[in-house]
């Protein structure tokens, strides 16, 4: 696991979309995890700006990481629709090839392993973009997730409930289920940016970054990961006991590496 520490959002937002670009360059074809909420959105507008001087999206695809469930159709805060309005309608990918869990599904199982097929289908996912819950969930993955899970339906434990309850008008709205791709599905990316900023973050990096892999933890199981990147603010990394080290190694790290 490589954890990098910056100054901010916007140079958060340049680091992952260099590498995104670099993806995007090398194999136009590309498939990506996209994630929702706060945390990925310097990257989005980093992007967009990208495509708005040149970069081409015509033959990517997109996978979003999760969805509410029973949110009635066209939902602002849907996450089919947090996706498109953020980012792939600013971009020009094919609308065709972006995809979401469907949350309103009448067969949830079914409906969770056509999205399975379609991301084996897709070539699996080349660039995963993930934020870290509070509670150290990635996707809706809350703790005591399996390792080994696939795309599911989960229940949200109230604490990420109360944490989503700002982008809807009140915490009852907050749905009680998600579904999210599994850990499984997460780990098989073959390569995972993880974002975080802002000092709420902070317990939840140093427990996933430096505390035992351990389904209590489910971004832990990111430290099995052969290519996951963090990308963390200050306050973020302010409880990692190795800060100093990790800023040493990417000052120090060969140009040709990368991310
Ligand atoms: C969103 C997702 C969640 C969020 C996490 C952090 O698609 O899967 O794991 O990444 O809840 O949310 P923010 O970034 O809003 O703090």
């Amino acid at each position: 696991m490589e954890v990098v520490i910056l100054g901010g959002s916007r140079q958060i937002g340049r680091l992952a979309a260099d590498a995104i670009e670099e993806l995007v360059t090398r194999k136009p074809e590309a498939v990506l995890g996209l994630a929702t909420g706060s945390s990925p959105l310097p990257v989005y507008e980093e992007l967009a700006a990208r495509h708005a001087a040149g970069l081409d999206f015509s033959r990517v695809s997109g996978f979003a990481l999760d969805e509410y469930v029973g949110l009635p159709e066209g939902h602002a805060e849907s996450y089919r629709n947090v996706i498109r309005r953020e980012f792939t309608d600013r971009i020009n990918i094919d609308p065709a090839n972006v995809h979401s869990p469907e949350g309103s599904a009448t067969d949830i199982p079914a409906a969770c392993a056509a999205y399975e097929s379609a991301i084996t289908a897709a070539g699996g996912v080349d660039l995963q973009l993930l934020g870290v819950g509070t509670d150290g969930h990635i996707g809706f993955n809350e703790p005591g997730s399996s390792f080994a899970s696939r795309t599911r339906i989960k229940s949200l434990i109230e604490r990420t409930r109360r944490d989503n309850a700002r982008f809807f008008n009140s915490l009852a709205e907050v749905p009680h289920h998600v579904i999210t791709q599994g850990l499984g599905t997460i780990m098989d990316a073959r390569h995972v940016i993880l974002i975080a900023t802002g000092a709420q973050k902070a317990q939840a990096v140093r427990d996933f970054v430096e505390g035992p892999v351990a389904a209590i933890c489910p971004a832990s199981v990111l430290q099995f990961h052969p290519h996951a990147t963090v990308l963390v603010d200050e306050a973020a990394a302010s409880a990692l006991k190795l800060a100093d080290f990790y800023r040493h190694t990417y000052d120090n790290k060969p140009s040709w590496q990368g991310l």
